[in-house]
């Protein structure tokens, strides 16, 4: 298909020496690899391995970067989930860097008078923010799994937050969308008008609170941002704005380390999120039950309607079963299981679509997403996924005055009110309920597949449809296309509620649209008439891979054509002798 954007970013790849397919598996890629969603973050990456870091020291670099560079997607008053595998022992280990909610952030705090959602506060100023994760994450990364300081892996994001960067349209356009909320709170209009107008494209954007707070992180660790001054101004910024943090709560933030989900997909191990993401396990569902076809062999309207079948059932489990695991009893066991994937295959018609109202539920509209993904493996086969995120657009919009930064709207990832549709269309009950400390579910699905040829990292923001994204990138590496191919894939996407199949424009050709129709799927399509207005994005998604191919010892990397800023690179860094 052809996209109606601006296209084709770096793509670069670095061969070794090359290995028959026989050939023992290489003990190293010849380099390194990084994609990310801004070319100042994969270049900080790439300045981290040159002074002698590991892919972990870099994924602080990077994400870091995005948090100063993107505040739209990410930031240190956010959160992120960090998938690692750490060469040297073999070991997976997935970092839950998740914001908690506050003690009184209480399910009735989010009605109005009359007993009906309060969408304003679950998305907009204090009662939108969880507890932030980002910087516990970095600390962790840093004293558990890095080889050089924070202070040093930080040392990129302080001085591009002092010194500043250009400003890109997706930036500029985005304030402009959520102008009228941040301007609301002093601090916010502190960063974001500090030259008297609202940030546009080509200017410089500095940040030099952010970067004083970074410098605090980097110098005394989780108590430069939890505690003491950082710490004390982010409380006193909610509050002043009617919110209720507590200095206790914020310093008893603590990031988790929790078992990954594994699978076998075809002769793919799939490594992913597990709960407090839905992402995991969503996509253990989804292909477990695709297993039972040979997908290539179909025609692609039968491949696109049983792939909408297996989302439009994982989608289903994820309202009701899925929340944080320290709270709530999560089946992860029957619901990754081949048995439980084998019994909802059996539920599905090759010739009709299954009506959603049939596995129960109400309709539920969906809207914009944000978020940002990272991927690296470095010289040693280290590697990370990345997924960070404030939210929505620039979070809650709202800065704790003097701190620099921008808390996130997570808590309406939260089912603040049973049923009702977060800003995703995602709805939950019980399970994904708030409580005090409690995290809320997660789309973020940062995963590894891993084959006799292929190693790959993969992820990607977009709300709810992160997770069909991931799914889309696995069958496309399935399929056999490389790391730039897979991050441009057309997308489709359907979960559950509302039971339409959205896509983006030029995904299906009309032939094979029509043929979905045949089977009884309601497609919205951009422009189509059966879209009804609801102004869905032509395009969606800013997935970053990269992958090391064991045959011919190549690194590659792929950055989605759909964000202009992205860059994916390989560079010899660290390489080893031959
Ligand atoms: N805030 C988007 C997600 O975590 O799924």
């Amino acid at each position: 298909m052809t996209f109606p954007f601006r296209v084709l970013l770096v793509v670069a790849f670095l061969a070794g020496p090359a290995f028959a397919a026989e050939t023992a598996r290489p003990a190293h890629p010849p380099g390194a690899a990084i994609a990310s969603a801004h070319a100042l973050a994969t270049d900080a990456g790439f300045e981290v391995l040159a002074a002698g870091g590991n892919a972990f020291d870099a994924a602080i670099a990077v994400s870091a970067v995005l948090s100063v560079v993107e505040p739209i997607s990410s930031g240190l008053g956010g959160g992120g989930f960090f998938l690692l595998h750490d060469a040297k022992t073999g070991q997976d280990v997935f970092i839950d860097a998740r914001e908690t909610s506050p003690a009184a952030a209480t399910m009735d705090r989010y009605l109005k008078p009359d007993g009906s959602f309060d969408r304003d506060r679950a998305v907009n100023g204090p009662w939108a923010a969880g507890f932030p994760g980002l910087p516990a994450a970095f600390v962790r990364l840093a004293e558990a799994h890095g080889r050089l300081p924070l202070s040093r892996s930080l040392q990129p994001a302080i001085r591009i937050a002092r010194d500043g960067f250009e400003v890109y349209g997706r930036f500029a356009r985005g304030y402009q969308q959520r102008r009228e909320v941040m301007e609301r709170y002093p601090g916010t209009r502190a960063v974001f008008l500090a030259s008297g107008e609202a940030p546009k494209e080509g200017d410089v954007f500095r940040q030099p609170d952010l970067a004083r707070t970074l410098q605090l992180l980097a110098d005394k660790g989780f108590d430069g941002f939890y505690r003491g001054e950082v710490g004390e101004k982010l409380v006193a910024g909610v509050n002043a704005e009617g919110g209720q943090w507590t200095l206790e709560e914020l310093a008893s933030y603590t990031v988790k380390e929790r078992e990954p989900i594994r699978f076998r997909y075809r002769e793919w191990d799939i490594t992913t999120a597990p709960p407090p993401s839905s992402g995991g396990i969503a996509l253990a569902q989804m292909l477990q039950i695709l297993d039972g076809w040979d997908l290539a062999r179909l025609d692609e309207s039968m491949r696109v309607h049983l792939v909408v079948e297996s989302m439009r059932r994982a989608f289903r489990d994820r309202t009701f079963y899925l929340g944080d695991p320290d709270f709530v009893k999560v089946p992860q066991r029957l619901l990754t299981s081949r048995d439980y994937a084998a019994g909802l295959r059996a539920t599905i018609n090759p010739a009709k679509a299954t009506p959603s109202d049939l596995l129960s539920g109400e309709q539920t509209p969906l809207e914009d997403d944000e978020t940002t993904h990272f991927s690296i493996i470095d010289a040693e086969g280290n590697r990370v996924g990345g997924t960070q995120t404030v939210n929505l657009l620039f979070g809650s919009g709202l800065v704790a005055p003097g701190t620099g930064v921008l808390l996130n709207n997570e808590m309406d990832d939260f089912a603040l009110k049973p049923g009702e549709p977060n800003a995703f269309g995602v709805m939950g009950y019980d399970a994904n309920a708030p409580a005090p400390g409690k995290r809320m579910l997660s789309s973020m699905t940062p995963t590894f597949m891993e084959s006799g040829d292929r190693v790959v990292v993969l992820g990607t923001p977009g709300g709810s449809r992160i997770i069909t994204m991931v799914l889309l990138g696995i069958l496309g590496y399935d399929a056999g296309l490389q790391a730039q191919a897979v991050a441009a894939l057309p997308r489709y996407h359907h979960q559950w509620m509302p039971d339409v199949i959205d896509a983006e424009t030029g995904a299906f050709s009309p032939a094979v649209a029509q043929a979905l129709r045949d089977k009884g799927h309601v497609l919205e399509l951009p422009g189509d008439e059966a879209d009804g207005g609801r102004g869905s994005s032509h395009v969606w998604g800013n997935l970053q891979t990269v992958e090391w191919d064991l045959r011919e010892n190549v690194l590659r990397g792929g950055s989605d054509p759909r964000n202009p800023v992205g860059k994916a690179a390989v560079e010899a860094v660290g390489a080893k002798p031959r």
